[in-house]
């Protein structure tokens, strides 16, 4: 794993996220298991000393019930079953062809048991794809059905790459948009919704989240006198840009989305039973999850 280095910056936040799932995977109570997660994550602390590039991936007493772990594992916690709903439901339904924008080191093509008829697009920075990929070469993991990785920059033009990469504009389309929008600018959203339905079949769905302002340093409402954890919370707010600034319904209706589920990570931790993060407990701000239906004109 020597050889392999780990993404930093943007690409870092991939790592937290994996990390994320290996916590709630290990949990007796767990809403999914991502073995893959604590492959991914642990590469990263085996290769690198951690530094303000790169934080320290989880508290330093392993306690993930105090402060900001408890905030971040309790969010991915709660966001990833409402994406993977959707995605196996739209499966289920028929639909073949999935585009995660942003897909990090997520392992949807590895966990979720899809159809081997299915293609999954994931595009992502380069320098995410290419540590991903060395180390799915190096565990020989196996996806159920076709991954196609696609290095692109999605703030510019991405469809060139997809096209050629045998995305089918005309067959319904799952768009997974998870943990991206809010590392965007509001222009750059209303962009990326634009092209995701220019590209879209009738029936596809677009999955995606994003805060409804965006979060600041002093979010941090658990506080922590960790450098590692206050590295890496200052980390993910540099990353942070303002996001969609309508409203769910209003966003997705913009760009011919009708809304067709709506939550938010607060409601889910509740219906889980689940602490809610002092994080999460703050009524100025809410972290959407939702899902569009593309309509015919
Ligand atoms: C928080 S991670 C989420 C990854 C994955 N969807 C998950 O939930 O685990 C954010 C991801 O967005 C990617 N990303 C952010 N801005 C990007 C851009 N402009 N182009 C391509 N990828 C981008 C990062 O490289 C990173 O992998």
């Amino acid at each position: 794993m020597s050889d392999i280095k780990p993404p930093s910056g943007i690409g870092w936040t991939a790592l937290l996220t994996a990390y994320c799932r290996s916590v709630e995977s290990e949990r007796p109570d767990r809403l999914f298991s991502d073995p893959l997660g604590a492959v991914f994550a642990s590469g990263a602390t085996e290769t690198s000393t951690p530094d303000a590039e790169r934080p320290r991936l989880g508290p330093a007493n392993g306690d993930h019930t105090t402060g900001m772990w408890h905030f971040y594992c309790t969010y991915i916690a709660m966001r990833t079953p409402f994406y993977d709903q959707r995605l196996t439901h739209a499966v289920a339904s028929g639909c073949r062809q999935v585009v995660l924008l942003a897909a990090g080191l997520d392992s949807r093509a590895y966990r979720l048991d899809l159809p081997d008829d299915t293609t999954v697009f994931e595009l992502d920075q380069d320098a995410v794809l290419d540590y991903k990929q060395r180390v799915l070469d190096r565990e020989q993991a196996q996806a159920s059905c076709r991954r196609v990785p696609i290095a692109v920059d999605l703030r510019e033009e991405w469809t060139g790459p997809l096209l050629a990469a045998g995305f089918d504009p005309k067959k319904a389309t799952v768009w997974i948009v998870e943990g991206l929008l809010m590392y965007l600018s509001d222009s750059d959203c209303s962009q990326l919704s634009k092209t995701v339905g220019s590209l879209s079949a009738p029936g596809s769905r677009l999955v995606t989240e994003y805060y409804s302002r965006q979060p600041r340093v002093e979010d941090m409402r658990s506080g922590s006198k960790d450098e590692q954890e206050q590295a890496s919370w200052a980390l993910a707010m540099e990353q942070f840009d303002t996001g969609p600034t309508s409203s769910p319904a209003t966003w997705l209706a913009d760009h011919r989305w009708e809304l067709t589920g709506l939550t938010h990570v607060a409601a889910e931790t509740h219906r889980w039973n689940r602490p809610l993060p002092a994080e999460l407990d703050q009524s100025d701000i809410v972290l959407w999850l939702l899902e569009g239906e593309f309509k015919a004109t």
